[in-house]
């Protein structure tokens, strides 16, 4: 069976990644037919931010695509496409594994978490309103319902996968109604399932115990503020940027991008490293059940990041993104 998933390259290196990702899947095989969305910077500077309808459309008929980076307007004009996605579709389940690749320099060789950050919520609500000139108001919601949601994902990937623990972090020490509530739903949740063990953490601890002991961690379910900023902690844990994947996840749809950005100083130029994106394409490709092509491309590019020899210059090589990208089919 052929899957028909939408794809937005998106802005700076997207095309670039993108077209990696394309000639790799091709290469293995993968039953994937693409679904091509031009979406980018200008076009959404002409629309105010809102997506257009082609674009919402092929999702919603695909109701799974794979998406590059898009350059976003920092601190005014208009939302960030990201947040407009996860809305529409409802994705609630941002998803980050931060495994240690052999061969990728890091501090640490014995890293292996998913990162399940709430996606739709918590201080990403958008309601943010100037009560008098020189005072802000930021509403921070959290609902029984988004945080039931997130902790039964969070314990259902453990199961799944194999897992042994789930931690939950929080700052429910102050914040006790908001935080204190998400609190109360996952340890509920957890005694659906017994046999994951379940602990809860400080987010401020979390972070320092994840720099001296990361192996402690093993799925983690945060709110999405605490999310969106330990998930990025844990990509720096084993490589950084350039080898982070994610996953956007929801019952009407799934969206997988890498965590980094469009990069504009390495843009145009041949550099950008591939692996993320098509790390993020191998989640997608379990999603879709093709487990088996999923295994093949991982394993593919492990072997390239483990000989060191073919890689990009943000992982201490010489290779461009084609050269890399060869190489990894090469070692299908
Ligand atoms: P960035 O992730 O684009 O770049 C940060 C640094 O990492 C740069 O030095 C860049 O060259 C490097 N880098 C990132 N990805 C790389 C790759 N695949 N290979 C090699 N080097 C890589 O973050 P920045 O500069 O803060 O953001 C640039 C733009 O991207 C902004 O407009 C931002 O809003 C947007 N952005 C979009 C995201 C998305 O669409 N999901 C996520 C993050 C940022």
């Amino acid at each position: 069976m052929t899957h028909t998933v939408t794809l937005i390259p998106g802005d700076g290196i997207g095309p670039e990644i993108a077209a990696a990702v394309q000639k790799v899947l091709a290469a293995a095989g993968a039953p994937v037919q693409w679904d091509l969305q031009p979406l980018n910077e200008s076009i959404l500077t002409e629309t105010k931010g809102v997506p257009p309808a082609a674009v919402l459309d092929s999702i919603r008929r695909n109701r799974v695509a794979l998406k590059g980076p898009l350059t976003t307007p920092i601190g005014a004009g208009y939302t960030s496409l990201n947040l407009v996605l996860r809305k529409t579709f409802d994705l609630y389940a941002n998803v980050r594994p931060a495994k240690t690749h052999p061969g990728v320099r890091s501090r640490y060789d014995n890293v292996d978490i998913i990162v399940v950050r709430e996606n739709t919520e918590g201080e990403y609500s958008g309601l943010e309103h100037e009560v008098v000139p020189g005072v802000v108001e930021s509403l921070k919601v959290i609902t029984r319902k988004a945080s039931d949601r997130i902790a039964r994902y969070a314990f259902e990937l453990a199961r799944a996968q194999k897992r042994k623990k789930v931690t939950s972090v929080h700052k429910a020490n102050i914040m006790k109604k908001s935080d204190g509530l998400f609190l109360e739903c996952c340890r509920a949740m957890a005694k659906q399932f017994p046999e994951i063990v379940y602990d809860e953490m400080i987010v401020d601890n979390t972070c320092m115990q994840l720099v001296v002991r990361p192996e402690r961690f093993d799925v983690m379910v945060l709110p999405n503020l605490y999310g969106d900023i330990v998930s990025d902690l844990c990509a720096g844990l084993v490589g950084g940027l350039g080898v982070a994947p994610s996953g956007n996840i929801g019952e009407q749809g799934a969206i997988f991008e890498a965590v980094h950005g469009s990069a504009p100083d390495i843009a145009g130029k041949g550099l950008a490293n591939p692996t993320a994106l098509l790390l993020s394409a191998v989640m997608l490709l379990r999603h879709l059940g093709e487990m088996d092509i999923a295994t093949r491309v991982e394993g593919a590019v492990q072997k390239v990041l483990r000989e060191g020899k073919y890689v990009t210059g943000d992982l201490g090589g010489k290779a461009g993104t084609m050269e890399m990208t060869d190489a990894i089919i090469g070692a299908l």
